[in-house]
Parts: C-alpha cells; structure tokens; sequence
C-alpha cells in the first residue's frame, strides 16, 4: 500500500487494511519485509519509547525525528504521522509549520486527534495537498478530559457525537478514520456509514482496518493486557531469555568462541 487510493480501493473491495505504530528504522525494516499495509509513527512513541505515562509529551520535533527514521528503513510503505498534544491548537500557521515538519520528515499523512475545533483546519490541510487521517473515540491526547482510558460512546448521546464527528471528518477531506476503544456496534454502524475506511483499535472486527501498538502485539510490556490486546507473541519472555543467556554464555566463557574471534 503505497497511497491514499489503496486504503480507498480495500473498502471497495471489502479487503482488510492492517496498519501497526513504528518509530524507529530496524523495526521498520521488518515492517516492509511483512504484509503490513501502512505504518503509523504515533505520539505513543512518548510511552513506548520515551517512557512517559501519557502521550502528551511528544513534541512535533520528536514526532518529525522519529519519522525520518521510519521513512528511511520503510521507503515503500505508506507512513502515517501523528500531530502531537496541542500541535493543532494554536492557530492556522503555526498548525501548519507542524504539518510542515511532519511531512518534509518523509510522512505520506498527518493524524489528528478529534474532530472539535479541527474542521477548517483539516480542509486547508487537505486543501495544501496533505492527507489527513481522522481519530476519534478514545483520543489519548484528551486523556485528564476524558477520566482515564476509558471504552467511548457507550451512552446514546456519545454515540451519536462520536457518529456525527466522523461525518463531519469525512466531509472536510479525511481520508481515512481511527476509531479507538468503542462498542463493535457503534463501530460497525459509523464503518457502514462512511464511504472512507475505518482503522479500529479496540473496536470489534466490523471497521475496514486494525491497528495495533506494534510493542503491544509482539507481547514486549507484561503488565500491559487491555482486553482490545493480542499478543501474537510473548516477546517479553523471548527477549529476557536471549539476554539471559548472553549473560550465561559470557560468564560460563562459552560466547565468544573462536568462530566469534579475530585471529
Ligand atoms: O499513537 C498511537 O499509537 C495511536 C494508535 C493507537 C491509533 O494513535
């Protein structure tokens, strides 16, 4: 998946999109060996990779440094890049200069979080020639607003924001919609509604897409199981293996052998 077409072209032919977070090039480099569709640089990189609790601390430097790095190791795939906490909050140039960086970083595409406030503002992106992915439901950037990561939508009233909100996306140019952390139901009927796809991430099997935390998937975080989560492999236990062993084989003087030496 190379464009904004190829997302279009899989909801026309009712074929599953897969998308997985990325933010550094030896990751990447396994990504564009795999069938993944398209990477997402998220501002989860301030967890994941930074060690913050919440999102709040990516900044659009980092956001654009971590980029760079996918795009360098991920040239043939489709990059999606996250306008961090408060990027899109301080009027139309300086939104702009962030959108800048992000795609002079090597980005295909900006996302934002949250429709509210952000209408005009995704038309003229749009209308500057840069793509705009949409997310709403649990929007990790608004999280102190929200009481904590919690499952969205889930009265009639919030339901119907969160459908009305991503009408109003799809009418200002977004090509594409993550919907974090809501009913199946309300996920299908906003998919079935749309005419762009729908990414999910703790949304039920009815969205056009997934997405994951690709730390999250591969098992590296024990103490992290939301019920949304799969990992398709244990890599915490892997990892604390290898290491472990390393550890055994220096101190047992089984590694470096020969093979391993200089003459
Ligand atoms: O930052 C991120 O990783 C995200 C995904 C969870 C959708 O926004």
């Amino acid at each position: 998946m190379k464009t904004i077409l190829d997302f279009q072209k899989k909801k026309a032919n009712g074929q599953k999109i897969t998308m997985i977070t990325c933010y550094d090039s030896s990751f990447a480099q396994l990504i564009s060996q795999s069938q993944v569709d398209a990477i997402l640089v998220g501002d989860s990189l301030a967890q994941v990779m930074h060690g913050h609790k919440t999102t709040l601390q990516a900044s659009t430097n980092l956001m654009a440094l971590h980029t760079a790095a996918v795009v360098r190791a991920a040239s043939g795939q489709f990059v999606v890049a996250d306008m961090p906490f408060m990027s899109t909050r301080k009027g139309l140039k300086n939104s702009m200069d962030q959108v800048e960086k992000l795609m002079k970083a090597g980005a295909n595409a900006i996302k934002i979080e949250g429709a509210d406030g952000h209408i005009q503002l995704i038309q003229h992106i749009v209308e500057s020639g840069v793509p705009v992915m949409g997310h709403l439901g649990l929007t990790p950037q608004s999280i102190h607003q929200l009481g904590g990561p919690k499952i969205q939508g889930k009265n009639e009233a919030a339901a119907l924001k969160i459908s009305n909100d991503a009408l109003a996306l799809q009418k200002a140019g977004c090509f594409s919609l993550v919907l974090e952390c809501v009913p199946t139901s309300l996920a299908s009927h906003i998919t079935s509604q749309l005419s762009i796809p729908t990414i999910g991430i703790g949304a039920g099997a009815e969205t056009d897409g997934q997405i994951l935390v690709l730390q999250d998937m591969l098992g590296m975080n024990k103490n992290f199981n939301p019920k949304f989560l799969k990992k398709f492999m244990e890599g915490a236990d892997l990892i604390t293996e290898a290491l472990n062993s390393y550890v055994t084989e220096v101190q047992t003087k089984k590694f470096p052998t020969k093979e391993q030496s200089y003459e």
